[in-house]
């Protein structure tokens, strides 16, 4: 029998209107764009600033954007799978508020909590219940409004984080094509260096835990920086050794990008040049489960059939790892 494969046969992304740069982050932390740029590659990131508006929104103008350019009317989505850490609410499921905004009725839907792999995660989910053969049209929605969860009296988190939301679609392929291999892994004693303290069951939202200021990300930046820098890339090695990929094979590394140091330091691990590397940290932050499609998306024009692409991830948990795919269209003639 052929083997079936999930081929990402579609990709969209939506960002609020607003930027918050450099300078303006100044004026709220003592910080400068100098020191931002230098440790971090980050110049501006979109916040979105509506009242009212969460994850779920960005999450459905991505899906929406992804049916109205790939053709697809809802009913044909058989599951949507979402990968956040700052869903609408603590239940039910964001995916869920997403599929209700968009019209999709004939689908189930469940989030992934894996922090920044969680998108690489549900790409991998994703890909299985295509690879089953009972799924024809799944997709994988990667959103955060990171601005919820981020204290803008914490110079060392608020220069990092943006929101976006992105959105793939995947379908089966029997050609030569498609998600061929992931690895990911995890490791819950990370999980002391960054995590959210309030809010969950161990620690229920009181007056105190808000006046303590533990409803934000807490992170240990330079423990969370060496763990990132090893596993992202020790899993981009492993991922090309075991496909007897070399360096000039690969068409793209599409990284996380939590932080332009960690990312060129993969690349230099895997030693591929940066012009094969897909950046676009400057202009959003870390935008947590929406990094890697919010690239492939600004890339999307210039891939071609057939290109060997690299994904990799690393974060909160700690969760990290990464998939090996051969894109399945040219992104010039997709509109
Ligand atoms: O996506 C999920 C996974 N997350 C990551 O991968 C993030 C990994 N970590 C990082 O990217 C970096 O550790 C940070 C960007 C968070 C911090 O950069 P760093 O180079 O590790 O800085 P640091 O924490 O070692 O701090 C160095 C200095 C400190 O001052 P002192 O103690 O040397 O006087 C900080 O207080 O920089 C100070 N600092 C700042 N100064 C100006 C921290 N944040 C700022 C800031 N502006 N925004």
């Amino acid at each position: 029998m052929t083997k079936i494969r999930a081929a990402i046969t579609g990709i969209h992304a939506w960002v609020p209107e607003y930027i918050l740069t450099n300078d303006e982050l100044a004026k709220m932390v003592e910080t400068s764009d100098e020191w931002i740029t230098t440790r971090t590659g980050i110049r501006e990131r979109h916040i979105l600033k509506e009242k009212g508006k969460g994850t779920s929104d960005m999450g459905a103008e991505a899906v929406k954007g992804l049916l109205k350019k790939t053709n697809t009317h809802p009913d044909e989505i058989d599951l949507l799978i979402c990968a956040t850490v700052t869903p609408d609410m603590q239940f039910p499921a964001t995916a869920n508020i997403i599929a209700d905004k968009v019209g999709i009725k004939n689908a189930f839907h469940f989030d992934i909590n894996a922090a920044c792999s969680g998108q690489i995660y549900a790409l991998t989910t994703a890909a299985k219940f295509i690879e089953s053969g009972g799924y024809k049209k799944v997709i994988m929605v990667g959103a955060d409004k990171m601005s919820s969860i981020t204290d803008y009296t914490d110079r060392s988190t608020c220069v990092i984080f943006g929101d976006a939301g992105a959105a793939i679609l995947l379908e089966p392929t029997t050609e030569d094509v498609g998600i061929i291999d992931s690895i990911h892994q995890s490791d819950g004693a990370g999980r002391l260096h960054l995590h959210q303290k309030a809010g969950g069951s161990v620690k229920p939202a009181s007056h105190e835990t808000i006046d303590a200021r533990e409803h934000f990300i807490y992170q240990e930046g330079q423990a969370v920086f060496k763990f990132a820098v090893s596993k992202m890339a020790d899993v981009s090695v492993e991922m090309m050794k075991k496909h007897h990929l070399e360096s000039e094979d690969l068409a793209w590394l599409v990284p996380h990008q939590a932080n332009l140091r960690i990312i060129e330091a993969t690349a230099r691990r895997m030693g591929i040049d940066k012009s094969q590397v897909m950046i676009n940290i400057e202009r959003y932050g870390n935008t947590t489960s929406a990094t890697i499609p919010l690239c492939l998306w600004e890339w999307e024009k210039q891939l071609k059939k057939g290109d060997n692409i690299i994904l990799a991830a690393f974060g909160g948990g700690f969760t990290w790892g990464s998939i090996y795919l051969k894109w399945a269209y040219d992104g010039s003639n997709h509109h």
